[in-house]
């Protein structure tokens, strides 16, 4: 899959997961498989004022090729800066724009999967992005629009190629439905065809190699983005991977064991180390013990789903305060049991909305050039 200059492969992107798809989790992943590993999302007004704790947010590994960025912002100069700023102090080699984010005090502003809405503002926004890149790929992240009635994803895909941007990733739900119900893959499918001229990135409720093979043949995308399905999950990287391998070489089916081979199935003393490291990390890179288990408490129901695991234990390995603490939960684990049947479900947020914030009067004029305020960029917490 190319991403304007940059060639991707397998065409599997980790989704940008605000509070999760930092450089630790990114390392656990990248192991596993190869692709594109999005960083956590960055605000554009913080970026371009040089905010201490959002450029500590822009931390890559060494070994990271190439390294991906995700920003938010709603004002083309503002987004316009910062992507300069990117391209010129070299501090990524991809930008992704995201669109798609559904939370009620973001929306309400007019930003996030608001924002499409204003076809010109958006138009202005990719324009400004585009135009400061350089030979940085621009992408965008977007959902199908606020709600069935109020549908966008077709014309902010049009809007995306004349602007020049080089992929287009598709959350196959609206705003107002959250994280409820299923994605709506044959939107997928209808942006596909809508934009053939770029890539297509298929989005929404891959929990398996064999949905990602899915995904692609009843879509026709170009790749998959994973979110949630690979939260506690990483070994998920390592089972995509297999699979477009396979599919590459005309052997893959929808399948799991056909579309992947060997599945990627660790027993839990494999679970237990790679949580281990995974707070270790969070420790380096954090440079701050206390917060990095803190931090790490959010993945640790995701790492034992599925697995038997006495609730007393749980709560103390979800509650440590130290890595020595957490070493000591992880050491009572029983290392021979092995990976569980039924993970391929899903996990994390799941929920849907009853309804979508947005400005007095915002669904009036969808041409209407209107630039929400600057605090529609305060306290977003993702997509
Ligand atoms: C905890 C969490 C944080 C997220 N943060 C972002 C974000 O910062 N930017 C973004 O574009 N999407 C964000 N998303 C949305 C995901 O990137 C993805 O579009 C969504 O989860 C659907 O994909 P999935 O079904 O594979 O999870 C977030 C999702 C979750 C669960």
């Amino acid at each position: 899959m190319k991403l304007g200059s940059l060639e991707v492969w397998p065409p599997v992107v980790l989704a940008p997961m605000a509070g999760i798809t930092n450089a630790p989790f990114r390392t656990l992943c990248r192991e596993q498989g190869g692709g594109l590993f999005v960083c956590e999302m960055i605000t554009t007004r913080a970026l371009v004022e040089r905010n201490a704790k959002t450029l500590k947010m822009i931390r890559f590994d060494p070994s990271e090729k190439p390294r991906s960025i995700q920003l938010y912002g709603v004002d083309p100069v503002t987004v316009g800066r910062a992507v300069r700023m990117i391209a010129e102090e070299d501090l990524a080699d991809h930008v992704d724009l995201n669109f798609g984010c559904p939370v009620p005090k973001v929306t309400r502003r007019g930003g996030g999967s608001a924002l499409p809405y204003k076809r010109n503002l958006l138009r202005a926004i990719l324009r400004e992005a585009v135009r400061n890149a350089g030979t940085l790929p621009v992408t965008m992240k977007m959902r199908k629009g606020i709600d069935d009635d109020h549908l966008t994803y077709l014309d902010a895909g049009r809007i995306a190629v004349e602007e020049g941007v080089s992929a287009i990733a598709l959350h196959g739900r609206t705003a107002v439905q959250h994280y409820g119900g299923t994605a709506d893959w044959q939107s997928i499918a209808r942006l596909k065809e809508a934009v053939s001229e770029i890539p297509v990135l298929g989005n929404g409720d891959i929990w398996s190699a064999a949905d990602a093979m899915r995904m692609m043949a009843e879509t026709g995308c170009d790749g998959v983005v994973v979110g949630r399905g690979c939260l506690g999950r990483p070994w998920l990287f390592a089972d995509l991977a297999a699979a477009c391998e396979n599919r590459r070489d005309g052997a893959g089916g929808t399948d799991d064991r056909e579309s992947g081979g060997e599945l990627a199935r660790p027993t839990l003393g494999q679970v237990a180390a790679t949580m281990e490291r995974h707070a270790t990390l969070l420790a380096e890179c954090f440079g701050n013990e206390q917060h990095a288990v803190a931090d790490f408490r959010k993945h640790v129901g995701w790492y034992l789903k599925g697995f038997t695991v006495g609730a007393d234990l749980r709560r103390r390995l979800a509650t440590s305060e130290s890595l020595a603490g957490l070493r000591q939960g992880l050491a009572e684990l029983d290392p021979a049991q092995p990976w569980p049947e039924g993970v391929d479900a899903p996990r994390g947020k799941t929920h849907p909305r009853d309804r979508v914030h947005l400005p007095a009067g915002w669904l009036d004029d969808p041409y209407e050039v209107v630039v929400p305020g600057a605090d529609a960029e305060l306290e977003t917490s993702g997509g």
